[in-house]
């Protein structure tokens, strides 16, 4: 027996099949659109994002006998908002993804107002354009006909998980998850449910909002004329990094794990108790088992990783592929006194400034595209160091994610935190965790005791080299990231 997982990422959609011993055992994928309408804009047409699913689950669907198939669990990008018409199904306007910084000022105004300790309080997370609640906001202001008819009760409001339940069952649950919903500026941390507090200062109708839901068990069935002719239990759902954590089997308190998608994100399991961090982490919730306990976590943010070689290959042409980027840095020894910072959508854990922007420095008549690659590369591991750096005691780190399969990285970033990384051998942790909730909804796995047993070391990379430096190119690359800050700054 076997459970199929949706992962639905920020660039594309990927669905898996995961067989009984964790083992992946069919793969689809199918990338959609990224729209900037303005410098800073980002936004995802939602009905590219369902066309996405459907055509990435067909594709899995041609390697497995779908009769074997248990349950679905669906994983996704965060923070990411979406409105659709609870009848048609169909969406009034493009959802504003969360690299989209057009509420800079919004936070701005609240945080003028005195807002931001309450809110800090409440959620765990700060007034940064990152999250939901001002994007929202924004939508009430800017667009008031559309937002009359989220008041009205006529459009639903979701994240991207609930936007595929919707879909998914033919709009009969409106529905998400406390890992989610965390995430929205909107959910009190402490108590796990929607705050009217919360609600009012961000102007959403609560009535407008998903019902929270466990992260696994039974939430409802799939609609076969509108899924693919499945007809199957929806019992597993997550956010994308709090499901990597759960794929990683990071189920004991400090625990952690880095996943390098199109930014980075680690995550540090603190069991029951909501700790909060002074140096630039969020408190988020990492999952509620039926039984309605909740299990936190302390997370660093990092915005742009991947996404920065992908702006290498589609935006400055200077690589044919990410998985090149390897061979392309090792051919210089170092980064010849060039650093990259970047800030191409703000910055993230632990510096938290919308208003930062990408910095290439330090380049000379002889710099090449292979100093600028590496530099690339190094700045990936440079900002995860950043943030690794206020989480002091770990011992190792796990990765996962498209870029974990990149030596190259992985051994630069042992060489920056000065700690092993371990990466397994399944690095799509994020649908991974995806399956493990799902079957662990329907009775597939019994237990997170029996999904431990699945996790399998690939490889483990030690520190070497020269630690003075790995600490000196860190200084010059901390010296960069102040001077990238404010530069968009009205
Ligand atoms: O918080 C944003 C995160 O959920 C996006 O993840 O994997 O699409 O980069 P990813």
């Amino acid at each position: 027996m076997s459970v199929l997982a949706i992962d639905a990422g920020t660039t594309g959609v990927t669905a898996v099949v995961v067989g009984h011993d964790g083992r992946i055992v069919a793969t689809g994928y199918q990338e959609f659109a990224q729209h900037f309408p303005e410098p800073g804009w980002v936004e995802h047409a939602p009905e590219e994002i369902w066309q996405a699913a459907l055509q990435a689950t067909r594709t899995v669907l041609d390697q497995v006998d779908a009769a074997e198939l248990e349950a679905v669990g669906i994983t996704n990008q965060r923070e990411t908002v979406l409105l659709w018409d609870r009848e048609t199904l169909g969406s009034p306007r493009r959802a504003i993804v969360w690299q989209d910084r057009r509420t800079a000022d919004i936070c701005t105004r609240l945080r003028d107002a005195g807002h931001e300790e309450r809110v800090t309080e409440l959620t765990g997370l700060r007034l940064d354009p990152y999250f939901s609640g001002t994007k929202l906001l924004w939508l009430a202001e800017h667009e008031p006909h559309t937002w009359a008819l989220v008041a009205q009760g006529r459009y639903a409001v979701g994240t991207v998980d609930s936007y595929l339940v919707a879909r998914m069952t033919r709009g009969v649950h409106h529905v998400t998850d406390v890992s989610n919903a965390s995430r929205t500026l909107l959910m009190d941390l402490r108590s796990g449910e929607w705050s009217e507090e919360l609600c009012g200062l961000f102007g959403v109708p609560r009535d407008a909002l998903p019902e929270l839901v466990p992260n696994w068990g039974e939430i409802g069935r799939t609609d076969p004329a509108s899924f693919c002719g499945l007809d199957l239990p929806i019992a597993g759902l997550a956010g994308d990094q709090q499901s990597a954590l759960f794929g990683q089997t990071c189920f004991e308190v400090g625990d952690s794990k880095c996943t390098y998608g199109t930014g980075s994100f680690i995550l540090t399991n603190t069991g029951s108790t909501l700790e909060r961090s002074d140096a630039g982490l969020l408190s988020t919730a990492a999952w509620r088992s039926p039984g309605g306990e909740l299990t936190y976590a302390l997370e660093g943010a990092i915005f742009v990783t991947g996404a920065a070689v992908q702006w290498l290959r589609d935006g400055l042409q200077i690589v044919g592929s990410a998985a090149e980027t390897a061979a392309v840095a090792a051919t210089v020894e170092d980064s010849g006194g060039v650093v990259f910072v970047p800030a191409l959508t703000g910055l993230g854990a632990p510096h938290w400034d919308p208003h930062a922007r990408g910095l290439l420095i330090g380049m000379t008549r002889g710099t090449s595209r292979a100093h600028v690659v590496r530099a690339t590369l190094e700045a990936i591991a440079f900002e995860v160091r950043d943030v690794l750096d206020t989480m002091p005691g770990a011992s190792s780190l796990r990765v996962d994610g498209g870029a974990a399969a990149n030596d190259f990285l992985c051994q630069l970033q042992a060489d920056q935190l000065d700690i092993p990384v371990e990466r397994p051998r399944i690095v799509e942790t994020t649908a991974l965790g995806a399956a493990f909730l799902a079957g662990l909804g329907v009775g597939t796995w019994s237990s997170t005791d029996e999904l431990r047993h699945t996790w399998q070391l690939d490889h483990r990379f030690e520190p070497s080299g020269d630690r003075a430096q790995a600490d000196a190119a860190h200084a010059r690359w901390a010296d960069a990231v102040e001077r990238s800050k404010g530069w968009a700054a009205p």
